[in-house]
């Protein structure tokens, strides 16, 4: 089973939108996945009781109790885990961050979130795990997005080539209990997604 992380220390940045949308597109590409939601807030846990299909199975947990929850998963046969986080402070940030075999940090093109970005860095690097960044809600052929990725770069990880745009579909399907590629399938917001995944399955081989 492999396993991914959506890390950053900043609300907001897309983590569990990432999360969730991947989780689907995985879903749909033949993974047996399971969503494992750490964070108190329960964003992935309240998105997982919403919709009305049964996959991907989406757990609850404390992040002191993530190896448990992985290895049970394992033992389900599950084929990846995806686990969505809180801001959480070490040592839980870096418990989870351990346990995964690829970090992936959702950085907006803002200030606000380049200026967030160290503290998962830190995190990451002194943990010793791969990560890589993935650009977040966009705006449409910013110059900002270009930038972003040069200031990324000094960073020292990868930066997924597919960006993911800021979409009104996002938000509703987060909010409906859905992913963007099960009510538009052909749309742009499933493209990006699809795309990532096929990105971020070729960097967990
Ligand atoms: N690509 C996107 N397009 C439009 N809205 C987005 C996108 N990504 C995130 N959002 C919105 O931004 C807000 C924060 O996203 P969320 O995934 O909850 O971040 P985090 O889990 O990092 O706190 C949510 O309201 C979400 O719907
Ligand atoms: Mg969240």
């Amino acid at each position: 089973m492999k396993k991914i992380a959506f890390l950053s220390q900043k609300g907001g940045s897309g983590k569990t939108t990432l999360a969730v949308h991947t989780a689907v597109a995985a879903t749909e590409a033949g993974e047996r996945v399971v969503v494992i939601d750490t964070d108190p807030q329960k964003s992935a846990t309240v998105w997982g009781e919403t919709r009305s299909q049964d996959t991907p199975i989406v757990a609850t947990t404390a992040a002191t109790d993530l190896d448990r929850v992985l290895d049970a998963a394992s033992h389900e046969r599950m084929t990846l885990a995806i686990v969505d986080t809180a801001p959480h402070a070490t040592p839980d940030a870096t418990r989870i961050v351990r346990s995964v075999d690829l970090v992936l940090i959702p950085v907006r093109p803002t200030a606000f979130d380049i200026a967030a970005v160290g503290s998962a860095v830190d995190i990451v690097k002194a943990a010793g795990v791969r990560a890589a960044f993935v650009l977040s809600a966009c705006p449409f052929r910013s110059p900002e997005i270009a930038e972003t990725r040069i200031i990324m770069a000094d960073y020292g990880f990868l930066t997924s080539p597919v960006e993911i745009i800021d979409r009104r579909a996002f938000a509703r399907a987060i909010a409906t209990g859905r992913a963007v590629t099960e009510f538009d399938s052909d749309g742009k917001a499933a493209t990006e997604i699809r795309a990532l995944w096929a990105w971020l399955k070729e960097q967990i081989q």
